[in-house]
């Protein structure tokens, strides 16, 4: 029997996994340029970290949690990263401060859904979070953020859609208001939509489906229900966006399919993803300790899709051409050759240069050219008898073809001297 890994869960190596070091380091590096620190979670939590919290008639807590269950406990592998960090926030006092405190995360996360282009069991998120900070520059701050790291690859074909989702005061009432505009329709709404309709009538107005979406197109928006504070809230977020430079449209048709969101919420598409167009999303949650069974702090943040985010850069073509290649590749015909250019590659090495060596006895120059072809090399180093003879070694420049000749006795530091990552 042939075992494989499993469905929608991909493995990761060479070329693909060396892009996604790059990408990873360039949004490390826009995170710590706004001053958020890495926190980490484990990958496996206890059911009630999201069940209660991100919403029981959500997609994630009612079908896509894989699930661990021992004689005494239920335990599940993270879905999504914010139950997980509040849970760390509350367990380590983190908003004790009562300081605004910003946060970043890179980890998988699991959820059992039917896998397709851009949507996986075990995909990976970077996301960002920022407590104790009610104000809306602080939701202005994390559109922001989310916009720079795609700026930052230089990708521009996506759109930042924003909303308000309003507050545990106004969307009360308009969730009422929109099951009185729904319950007529009520039968030509999808069966998902059907079930929705009693507790998140909402999540009708983000189904994807045409005849939900005709439906949805007349339903009373969000944006002319909410109450004053939230409205204030909006503007404002709106404006200090404009300040940012970032570019972007309101679309009240941005619902979330996190119950925890209040006030922003947000959403950054592309149609460079085909149907899952979703390359990033976020907003306010400044409720989700309440669920907990904690006082409430405010906060917000956002979460990215890593392998949504390599499909764009992907498509178009913004990933580097050039990968890591070895500086030197040794050639020794020989056991004395050996002797002398083992220890030598040990030395480059521990100094940080990427030097390869063969430890094959019975092959000739021509197969080791050939090694040294096959890995990229930018120097091949050859010694053979004649050379030991002459205290020398044959250095060829590997893609300009010129060879030199170098003393044995300089051997390191004139290699050193050449070396692409030379420390
Ligand atoms: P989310 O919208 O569920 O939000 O996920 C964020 C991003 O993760 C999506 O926009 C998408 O790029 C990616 N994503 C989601 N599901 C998959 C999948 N099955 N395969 C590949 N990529 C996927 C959250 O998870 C919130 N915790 C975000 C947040 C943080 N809100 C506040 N703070």
């Amino acid at each position: 029997m042939e075992i494989k890994s499993v469905r929608g869960m991909n493995d990761l190596f060479g070329v693909e996994l060396e892009h996604w070091h790059y990408v990873e380091s360039k949004i490390k590096k826009v995170f710590h340029s706004f001053g958020y620190s890495e926190i980490r979670t484990p990958a496996l939590e206890k059911i009630e970290v999201f069940s209660g919290t991100v919403g029981d008639e959500t997609d994630i807590v009612e079908k896509q949690m894989y699930q661990i269950i021992t004689d005494s406990e239920t335990y599940v592998l993270r879905p999504e990263g914010t139950a997980s960090f509040m849970r760390a926030v509350l367990e380590h006092n983190l908003h004790g401060t009562g300081q605004p405190g910003r946060y970043f995360y890179y980890l998988p996360m699991f959820r059992h859904e039917r896998p397709q282009k851009g949507r996986l069991r075990q995909f990976h998120q970077f996301g960002a979070e920022l407590i104790n900070d009610a104000s809306p520059e602080a939701d202005a701050e994390l559109i922001t953020v989310l916009d720079q790291i795609y700026k930052s690859f230089e990708v521009t074909e996506y759109r930042v859609r924003i909303n308000s989702v309003g507050c545990i005061e106004c969307r009360p009432p308009y969730k009422d208001k929109l099951k009185d505009f729904f319950q007529p329709k009520l039968n030509e709404l999808c069966e998902q939509c059907q079930k929705r309709f009693e507790r998140s009538p909402m999540r009708i107005l983000d189904c994807k489906r045409e005849s939900c979406r005709a439906i949805a197109k007349t339903a009373p928006l969000i944006l002319s229900c909410i109450c004053s504070s939230c409205k204030t809230h909006h503007e404002r977020v709106k404006t200090c966006l404009t300040m940012a430079q970032v570019k972007f449209e309101e679309d009240p048709y941005i619902v979330r399919g996190l119950d925890y969101y209040t006030r922003t919420a947000f959403e950054f598409t592309s149609e460079l993803l085909g149907a899952q167009d979703a390359l990033g999303g976020g907003g306010r949650y400044d409720g989700l300790s309440s669920r907990f069974g904690k006082a409430p702090f405010p906060a917000v943040g956002f979460g990215l899709g890593m392998e949504r985010l390599m499909i764009a850069l992907q498509e178009t073509k913004r990933l580097p051409q050039t990968i890591q290649t070895p500086s030197f590749f040794f050639s020794p015909l020989g056991d004395k050759a050996f002797e002398l250019l083992f220890p030598l590659s040990l030395k480059l090495k521990r100094q940080g240069v990427w030097c390869e060596i063969s430890y094959e006895k019975t092959k000739g120059l021509k197969w080791l050219l050939k090694q040294a072809n096959r890995l990229n090399a930018d120097f091949s180093l050859m010694i053979g008898d004649e050379e030991l003879k002459n205290g020398s070694a044959l250095l060829k420049n590997m893609k300009s073809g010129t060879q030199e000749t170098l003393s044995i006795t300089s051997l390191e530091s004139e290699l050193l001297r050449r070396a692409t990552h030379a420390p």
